[in-house]
């Protein structure tokens, strides 16, 4: 038997790297040694003493409320396994089997896997003039256009910001929607933050109107990973569009029964941290993305169009003419480690007390970077990554195409006579009329990350989700398939 422990060790090798990526404590530096010390103290049960996450009553529940308040719900839960859970739970609280929900393809697959879970019935946003959304996120207008053509839908979901920061104007979405009585649900998992600096970060989703809101306190804040807030606003419980109630029975659903009090605590102390620095650590990030983008070479830009998160450093490489494979080993023999690069920008996601020195090296390790010679080589680059992004943004922005529900293609039993007969049909017309190159989406199918899928389950899929997943992967861009 072996005593080595491969994982253990490895992760401790990766100690000094430099951190641009969630979970946003940058390896713990950000914490203090007091906190670090107590953290295993904190893992510990449901105990008269502890309380119980679940049903929240004492200090959990003042917990909770503190936490409510300062972002501006009208209740908040604490959940400890991810956004992910907390989008199965706030889909689970508005929703019940066989309602319609509008949503666009390109959500987190969370969201796609809670809408099979729950027997749910899609409605994609799509353009009536055939445009394409860019990384397949609509604009506000085309919400309000899909809600207009399924009034019947209970719920809307938008995700806001994006993983580039980016927003949309949730307060027309919200007016419209409980206008036609539909519960606004809002993927926040990127903007935990917003609440902390009002003006200097985008408006929160509660601030305009969202019902649900669910974040991701680990990506943005100075939580452990998998820490998730769940919020439910105030005029909603107030118009009797949630039901507090429901969401308590769901949380019990879809949580484990030993949630963690160390992610908990982890929560708890985010939210007091944030609350007592106030302003300044957001505007001093600002201000330093703002001066490293000043440092770049003028073949670097900066992505950060009106209205999005400027504490969020987004830089478009592309007129250096390198590929994607180049600049992430650039970055990782520098010893940085970013978010995500694709093949066009590069995320990275500062941590509240991200210290100058580490923007000191970034700023130097993307200015050794040259633009390439070979002018051919450049112009081979544009046009791909042309080619790339025009896939990537019809397969994002296509409409839906199902052989089978989400539900039926994802759970359903493959002898069952409903489903053998579709696949039969789709091997038939393969054969007949694509050369073979017609099939269904088994399950999700995602570039990983950001995990926004271009095909759902129990989706039609051909040649060009092959053709773009293959591009994905030559690029060693990971994929979901
Ligand atoms: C937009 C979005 N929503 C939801 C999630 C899931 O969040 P979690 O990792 O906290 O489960 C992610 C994860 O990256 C995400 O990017």
């Amino acid at each position: 038997m072996s005593s080595q422990a491969p994982l253990w060790s490895a992760l401790c090798r990766q100690a000094n790297r430099i951190s641009f990526h969630m979970p946003a404590h940058r390896q713990g530096r950000v914490f203090s040694r007091e906190w670090i010390e107590s953290l295993t103290r904190c893992d510990t049960t449901e105990l008269e003493r502890t309380g119980d996450l679940t049903v929240p009553s004492e200090h959990v529940k003042e917990a909770y409320d503190l936490a409510a308040a300062y972002f501006g719900a009208g209740e908040t839960w604490f959940v400890t396994t991810g956004t992910t859970i907390a989008i199965r739970v706030m889909i689970a609280s508005a929703l019940f089997e066989g309602d319609a929900i509008i949503m666009p393809r390109a959500v987190h697959m969370a969201a796609v896997h809670a809408v099979a879970l729950l027997g749910l019935n899609p409605h994609f946003v799509t353009s009536s003039d055939g445009r394409r959304f860019e990384d397949g996120q609509p604009d506000a207008e085309s919400f309000i256009a899909a809600m207009r053509t399924r009034p019947d839908a209970k719920a809307v979901y938008v995700t806001c910001p994006d993983y580039y920061g980016r927003t949309i104007d949730l307060r027309m979405i919200a007016v419209e929607a409980h206008r036609l009585g539909m519960t606004l649900l809002v993927d926040e998992a990127h903007g935990a933050h917003f609440a902390a600096a009002p003006g200097i970060l985008p408006p929160t989703a509660l601030s305009q109107g969202a019902d649900f809101v669910v974040q991701s306190a680990h990506k943005t804040l100075p939580a452990l990973t998998p820490a998730s807030l769940l919020h439910l606003s105030k005029d909603g419980i107030a118009c009797g569009r949630l039901c507090p109630l429901r969401v308590a029975a769901m949380v019990r659903v879809f949580q484990t029964s030993s949630p963690s009090f160390m992610i908990a605590a982890s929560t708890d102390l985010a939210r007091a941290v944030i609350s007592r620095q106030g302003y300044a650590p957001w505007q001093r990030l600002t201000e330093l993305n703002r001066q490293v983008v000043d440092l770049l070479p003028a073949y670097y830009q900066r992505v950060a169009p009106p209205g999005s998160d400027k504490s969020r450093l987004v830089i478009d490489y592309s007129r250096l003419g390198r590929g994607r494979k180049e600049m992430v080993a650039k970055l990782d023999y520098a010893g940085i480690d970013a978010e995500l690069v694709d093949h066009r920008r590069i995320v990275f996601i500062p941590a509240i007390d991200h210290p100058e020195s580490d923007y000191e090296i970034l700023a130097r390790t993307l200015s050794s970077v040259l633009p390439a010679e070979n002018s051919l080589f450049a112009e081979r680059h544009v046009r791909r990554l042309k080619e790339l992004e025009n896939l990537r943004d019809s397969l994002f922005s296509a409409r839906a195409s199902w052989l089978l529900t989400p539900r039926q293609a994802l759970f359903g039993d493959p002898s069952h006579a409903e489903r053998s007969e579709t696949m039969a049909k789709v091997a038939d017309h393969a054969e007949n009329h694509c050369g073979g190159a017609m099939k269904m989406a088994s399950h999700a199918i995602a570039p990983y990350p950001p995990g926004m899928p271009i095909a759902w389950p129990g989706e039609n899929i051909g040649e060009r989700h092959d053709t773009y997943i293959q591009m994905l992967q030559e690029s060693n861009v990971a994929v979901y398939d």
